[in-house]
């Protein structure tokens, strides 16, 4: 039994992702399918992240009569990647809301004591009445992620949900734990982390993945 507040974890298991999931794990999968599949993968997390967006009515004119549709009530979204890998999962979403803000938080884990090193942090103007959508494709100690919340429930934001594609459940707890309010959608929690703070069995480096840097 996990030992954190499972409610506020949201696991996007549709068969289609976890198809995908397998061949992003693949150690053999190029960057460039690497990179479209993390596009894939952010889109069904970004839908589902979405669900509860808010409808106004509007009158439509079909082709033969009037009719009481509905349609999105201008809900103001921001999509906060944290470098680099985060920036693979923007477009994604950004095709289900191209009206989306999009601030940036750059973090790189320190290779010995693993904590995040920030060196950038650029938010959109009224970002507190914004619903944030932070992203980023990997969750191991929590600790970027955690950060990232950090700055933007400083700057006030109510409304934050954390999208990773592969989670572990030290990194869960440590967000949920961290955060009373904020909801983590994730495509699957693998077993554990290694003396690294790597993912296992996870996908490897995913910044070096999606832009072939090793
Ligand atoms: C990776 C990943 C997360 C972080 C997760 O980034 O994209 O940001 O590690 O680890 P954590 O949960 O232990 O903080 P990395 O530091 O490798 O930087 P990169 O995206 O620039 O490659
Ligand atoms: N960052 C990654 O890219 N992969 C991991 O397994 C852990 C952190």
């Amino acid at each position: 039994m996990p030992d954190y507040d499972t409610s506020r974890l949201i696991v996007v298991d549709h068969p289609l992702v976890q198809h995908k999931l397998s061949i992003l794990r693949d150690k053999s999968t190029s960057t460039k399918d690497f990179r479209e599949l993390v596009t894939e993968l952010a889109i069904f997390e970004g839908y589902e992240a979405l669900r509860d967006l808010p409808l106004e009515k509007t009158q439509v004119e079909t082709p033969l009569e009037t009719m009481a549709g509905y349609r999105i009530a201008g809900k103001k979204i921001a999509i906060i990647p944290i470098l680099r890998a985060g920036l693979g999962m923007v477009d994604g979403i950004l095709s289900l809301v191209p009206s989306a803000r999009v601030g940036h938080v750059g973090m790189y884990r320190d290779e010995k004591t693993h904590e995040p090193v920030q060196y950038y942090c650029k938010f959109p103007p009224k970002i507190e009445d914004r619903t944030c959508l932070v992203v980023d494709p990997m969750l191991a100690t929590g600790g970027s992620l955690t950060a990232a919340i950090q700055f933007l429930r400083e700057a006030g934001v109510k409304d934050i949900r954390a999208l990773t594609l592969v989670s572990c459940p030290e990194g869960v707890k440590a967000v949920l734990d961290f955060d009373p309010d904020v909801r983590l959608y994730t495509c699957v929690v693998d077993r554990q982390l290694n003396r690294s703070a790597y993912i296992l069995p996870g996908l490897g480096d995913a910044g070096d993945r999606i832009y072939g840097t090793k």
